[in-house]
């Protein structure tokens, strides 16, 4: 296969419960994964956990749990919220695994041979829970604390001797290559801020600490360990097993297509990580794209703060699916939006049910009844059911440009609207009042059957286990899935057995 993507979620830090902003970032790269494997790509989607820094040996000094177990132990719950989450990774990252350390201590000694590491002394401001440095103009206080004005976490002094990166070096190149590739961050809005936050000036980063001992040994220098957005930054480049740059994964795969990010975590990957790789002399990512936040309230949710709506018992509750497709509806993407339990069941009720489900289960049984419960010959398409399936044909491309834009509301938007002209066509074609033209009765049948299997097929990447349950009517399985099927009218065969299948959705009974 000669179309490779390649898409990275940000590894977690391990924490006892995933919350619903973790979801969010998981959910939507399994969705572009999803998207691009039918579409005839070869894709390779990253995910893992971040095990390194003060933060993580904190945690597990408080709980008294040696460090490496309680990463372990930690790690497994992200691993499992994969399976939760239904993702369709095809490697999952520790960074406390063998092949991560040594490729973190490898970029490590390129950027020393190429005289991009100085040692010196670190003065400054450090949160310990974003594990980021501020400068004096991004500190503000609250109540008799220092605390970083963006995330809210409390700051402390740090004077220590440490590696320094020659950032500032590598101003005005990134500068240059933002402004020649105006796609690498997106969304636009992002775009300018880190612009703005560059040309205002970098500074050399200090890139290693010497007061705790949990991370990875700077080399030839074991007092110190490297900071761990370093090393962090470093797995998307070891899952493809740097540094052995001449193997099958890192040829296929490197640049990646797109790290997908909270907006939170965009100077890291926008500004620092793209400058260790021009240092490195490696190629720089195509894309970086800077999410919002999952609220609560108009806060975000996050554990500090102790407004989290847990994604798994959410899924244990309404199921998988019904989570992602809110997921990837509900929050129009690129800004921040939020999820309660009753938006939660509007949609289901709503979209998933009424439109989809219903569509499903109406056609299948009036088929059951009247067409022997076979999909119908004898076919002739009038212009009528012509302008249903040529939506399709005709909107391919569009779909495909949006989708290597990150527009997923122009992909959603163009099913909601399918399934509403789907529901209005067969409502309108009354194929029940055609029972003396066979002829018509059968073409509206089979129109709505194809057009069922074009939305299954669009809603795979969405709400992969329920499509392929509705796929189910006529028996196509996950390799029938191919996005270009779309295109054609006269795909399902007349006289194959149509089956019944179980209620696609529940609605749920609200008392307001
Ligand atoms: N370990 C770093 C990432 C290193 S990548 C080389 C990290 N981890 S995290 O667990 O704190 O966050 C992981 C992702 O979840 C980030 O993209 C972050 O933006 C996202 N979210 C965390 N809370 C969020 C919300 N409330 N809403 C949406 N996403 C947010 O950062």
């Amino acid at each position: 296969m000669d179309k490779h993507f390649y898409i990275t979620t940000p590894i977690y830090y391990p924490s006892a419960k995933p919350h619903m902003g973790h979801a969010y970032s998981s959910i939507i790269a399994d969705f572009f994964a999803r998207f691009k494997r039918i579409d005839g790509y070869e894709v390779h989607f990253l995910t893992g956990t971040d095990e390194h820094g003060l933060k993580i040996q904190r945690s597990a000094e408080s709980k008294k749990i040696e460090v490496q177990k309680f990463c372990d132990e930690i790690s497994k719950t992200f691993k499992n919220l994969s399976t939760t989450l239904n993702l369709s990774n095809t490697d999952f990252i520790r960074t406390t695994e063998k092949r991560h350390i040594d490729s973190v201590k490898e970029i490590w000694k390129i950027l020393e041979k190429n005289k991009s590491i100085y040692l010196s002394k670190y003065s400054g401001w450090y949160s310990i829970s974003d594990e980021a440095f501020y400068n004096e103009d991004e500190i503000e206080n609250s109540n008799g604390e220092k605390i970083a004005k963006q995330s809210k976490s409390k700051v402390e002094w740090i004077e220590e001797e440490s590696y320094f990166f020659n950032l500032s070096k590598w101003q005005d190149k990134l500068l240059e290559h933002y402004e020649k590739n105006p796609d690498f961050i997106s969304p636009q809005s992002k775009r300018n801020e880190v612009i703005s936050f560059v040309k205002s000036g970098l500074k050399d980063l200090s890139i290693s600490r010497k007061s705790f001992s949990w991370g990875i040994k700077v080399p030839n220098d074991p007092n110190h360990v490297i900071y761990v957005w370093l090393d962090a930054l470093t797995n998307y480049i070891s899952a493809l097993n740097f540094p052995n740059v001449n193997n099958k994964l890192y040829k296929k795969f490197w640049p990646a297509n797109i790290h997908l990010i909270g907006k939170d975590i965009l100077r890291f990957h926008a500004v620092y990580w793209p400058a260790f790789l021009m240092a490195a002399n490696l190629n720089l990512p195509q894309k970086i794209y800077g999410h919002g936040w999952i609220l609560s309230g108009d806060e975000k949710m996050s554990k500090s703060k102790g407004n989290i709506l847990d994604p798994i018992e959410i899924v244990k509750n309404y199921g998988i699916d019904p989570l992602r497709y809110y997921l990837i509806k509900e929050i129009s993407f690129g800004n921040d939006g939020s999820i309660s339990k009753k938006q939660l069941e509007n949609c289901i009720n709503s979209d998933l049910a009424n439109n989809f489900g219903n569509l499903c289960q109406r056609v299948t049984a009036f088929c059951e009844k009247n067409c022997n419960g076979k999909i119908p010959n004898n076919i002739e398409f009038n212009s009528n059911d012509l302008k249903l399936l040529d939506n399709f044909s005709k909107n391919v491309g569009n779909i495909r440009n949006e989708i290597n834009n990150q527009n997923i509301n122009f992909y959603i938007d163009f099913i909601v609207n399918a399934l509403f002209d789907a529901n209005k066509y067969f409502n309108d074609e009354e194929p029940w009042n055609r029972k003396n033209d066979l002829k018509r009765l059968n073409t509206i049948v089979y129109t709505t059957f194809e057009v069922i299997r074009k939305i299954c097929i669009m809603l795979y990447p969405i709400i992969p286990e329920s499509s392929l349950r509705a796929l189910k009517i006529f028996d196509l399985k996950e390799n029938d899935i191919i996005f270009s099927s779309i295109t054609d009218h006269n795909k399902l065969k007349p006289g194959d057995k149509i089956n019944k299948i179980e209620i696609l959705f529940k609605k749920i009974e609200k008392n307001d």
